[in-house]
């Protein structure tokens, strides 16, 4: 039997990862599982990457020390990955203790055989991407990676002599044309980094502890990304000393690393140059696919619009998510997920053609034959239309799985289920059963349907595991194997259940919207109280960035609508005494008028802004400044950074007392 290694990139632990990270767990799992299909011995590993500063910090603002923490989260990351159903072979964690042995002594021998050297880094350091850059690689001063602020950084480090390699790799590069997939990317990478001259990489730190101890020298950890790239191997059971394990022997090298197009520098750089290092053998491929958006904008828990794979399967059940994000996700272009987009692709795709598709075909075998049907042979020109495309689908997804087309795979599934349907239409079953000397023909016609939907359920099993099992519970028949998958008319009969569940209910807009709403809530809330628990996490942790810092919560328009804001007129105006900064205004809102002290007298004088028009928030609880009952806001306008102030008018004049919505 043929081996096939395949890998997902390990998830940081720095928190619950979302749809976009598991996006890529489901990816290679529905890779590994077609493999497995087609009679390979598949490895297929996944994890969790466990050290770096920005670890260190969240347990230090959780109080608890990084192991406890990365403890807690891996746990989550396990979770989730079983939650979705990944069919992984091994979990491996950069915390494992066989892996960190080996982190430690891969280390020494590299310095040992003089790649790697002592020597002193200055410059500037992003923590988020625990990277370090020089000013000329900044871009507008921040990291060039992620866009985040940077910190001076002056350590003592080692180095790894990247430039020695730089040759070889552009020689595996020209050798192996589809080491890289997409090809773009590699090009990427060329003219960025390649080309323009390998620089010496940093691999230790010493500004912080959480890390695999350089066991020769104390004050350093090894390099996040020298330790987490190794896992493809140590998980494997590799030894630098030469006692390497069964399966490393028999998986090594990888067939695929499956990673996003952030990390392909460090997967077809970095890793390829430390194996050459190893004298080990190079992956054969490695794929960076896109991203997965959040309805095009960035996914933030301030906002309360973070996408969580639990989350979305609680509402669209787990194999509609896989579904939705394979194919989604092209083979080179970023995706969009998001809740409405989701109910539309699922009510289209999963509930009308998939799940009625099934769910007819059972309730007239039901109906017409109380459940069993036969192939009588009494044929019709029209079935061989509907006979080449099931036979013929095989060979497309296979060779859209080569090419690692994944969404396009799932499309070629999707086209056996369309064709189905299409028959229906065009034999019309419902006619042909009005009939008696047209029976025969009916259970043909329905035969044909549960043959077509056994083949295409089995090509779907890869991407919805749990449906295809219970497809073919439902026609109580096994899934087709490798060797009959491309055979039309291999069951003697099929015995239908009489009590079939909706695969997919289609979904209503609303509803969805509603539930996403009180998810919404829920997530805010959390952020909320994480915030109260965690003093530095705007401070210190630097993952999130001057945007998200500074956004308010999504408040839902019943929230916004509990304020009431009203067009009033500033009918008188005076400084408040032993104050700067206060002024006494009234202002007159329609039949009312009111008393209220705003923070404006260093941008105002009273007379300025007398007979001015202002919006004012009138149901704000009353409350005293310097004495004075305030019985209102009066809106304004500010710019933190410079400290300006501007009140805030309607642009023409308006009746006091209107209502501002
Ligand atoms: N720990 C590193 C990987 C080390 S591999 C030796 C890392 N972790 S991560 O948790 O930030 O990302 C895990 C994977 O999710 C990466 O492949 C990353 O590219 C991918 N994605 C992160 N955001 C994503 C989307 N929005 N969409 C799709 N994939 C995304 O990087």
């Amino acid at each position: 039997m043929k081996n096939y290694y395949i890998t997902t990139a390990i998830a940081y632990t720095s928190g619950k990862p979302h749809i976009g990270n598991i996006y890529e767990i489901i990816l290679s799992d529905s890779i590994a599982r077609f493999k497995r299909f087609q009679g390979y011995n598949v490895f297929f590993q996944t994890g969790t990457d466990e050290h770096g500063q920005k670890i260190e910090e969240k347990a230090t603002n959780k109080n608890q020390t990084p192991k406890q923490f990365v403890d807690d989260v891996a746990q989550i990351i396990k979770g989730l990955w079983d939650k979705a159903n990944i069919s992984y072979d091994k979990f491996i964690r950069t915390t494992d203790d066989y892996h960190e042995k080996q982190v430690q002594k891969i280390f020494k021998k590299l310095y040992d055989q003089g790649d790697i050297y002592k020597g002193y880094y200055e410059g500037w350091y992003c923590t988020p991407c625990e990277s370090f850059w020089t000013e000329s690689q900044l871009v507008d001063g921040k990291c060039p990676d992620c866009g985040r602020e940077v910190k001076k950084a002056k350590e003592e480090a080692y180095f790894f002599k990247m430039s020695k390699y730089a040759d070889r790799l552009k020689e595996y590069y020209n050798n192996h044309p589809n080491f890289v997939l997409p090809v773009s990317r590699k090009n990427e990478m060329l003219n960025n980094f390649i080309n323009k001259g390998l620089q010496d990489l940093c691999v230790s730190r010493t500004s912080f502890k959480w890390g695999v101890p350089v066991d020769f020298d104390s004050k350093h950890v090894v390099y996040v990304w020298l330790d987490a790239l190794t896992n493809y191997i140590t998980g494997l059971g590799y030894d630098v000393a030469g006692n390497n394990q069964e399966n490393f022997k028999k998986f090594w090298p990888a067939d695929l690393h499956v990673i996003g197009k952030d990390i392909v520098r460090f997967h077809i750089i970095y890793w390829p140059i430390f194996l050459m290092a190893l004298n080990l053998p190079l992956p054969k491929q490695v794929y960076g696919h896109g991203w997965l958006l959040q309805d095009g904008e960035k996914m933030s828990k301030s906002k309360g619009n973070v996408l969580y794979f639990d989350d979305l399967a609680e509402v669209f059940g787990c194999d509609a998510v896989r579904y939705y994000v394979l194919s989604e996700m092209g083979f080179e272009n970023d995706g969009l997920v998001g809740w409405e987009l989701m109910t539309e692709k699922i009510n289209s795709d999963l509930a009308n053609v998939y799940g009625n598709l099934v769910s007819r075909t059972i309730a007239m075998t039901n109906k017409y034959f109380n459940g069993t049907v036969e192939n009588t042979f009494e044929s019709d020109a029209v079935d061989q239309s509907l006979i080449e495309v099931v036979e013929g689908a095989y060979k497309k997804v296979e060779s859209k799985f080569n090419e690692l087309k994944i969404s396009d795979a799932i499309s070629e599934v999707m086209a056996i289920f369309k064709r189905a349907n299409k028959y229906i239409d065009e034999t019309c079953p419902w006619i042909l059963a009005k009939d008696e000397s047209n029976l025969n023909r009916l259970k043909t016609v329905l035969y044909n349907l549960c043959e077509a939907i056994t083949v295409g359920t089995t090509l779907l099993a890869p991407f919805m595991p749990e449906t295809a099992n219970k497809v073919a519970k439902m026609l109580n028949t096994k899934l087709r194997t490798l060797d009959n998958v491309q055979k039309f008319g291999l069951e003697k009969q099929f015995n239908v259940t009489n009590s079939p569940e909706v695969l997919f209910p289609r979904l209503n807009l609303k509803d969805v919207m509603e539930k996403a709403e009180i998810i919404k809530e829920k997530q805010i809330k959390e952020y909320m109280q994480e915030s109260k628990t965690e003093p530095n996490k705007n401070a210190k942790t630097e993952v999130s960035n001057k945007t998200e810092n500074q956004a308010k919560a999504i408040i839902d328009f019943d929230t916004f609508s509990k304020a009431e804001l009203k067009v009033g007129t500033i009918v008188n105006s005076e400084k408040v005494e032993g104050s700067e900064k206060l002024l006494k205004n009234t202002v007159k809102l329609g039949d009312e008028v009111r008393t209220i002290v705003s923070g404006i007298a260093k941008t105002y004088n009273p007379q300025d802004i007398i007979g001015k028009q202002v919006v004012v928030v009138t149901n704000l609880a009353p409350r005293k400044l310097k004495g004075i009952l305030s019985e209102g806001m009066i809106l304004c306008a500010f710019d933190e950074e410079t400290n300006n102030l501007a009140l805030v008018s309607p642009i023409t004049e308006f009746k006091d007392g209107c209502e501002v919505s």
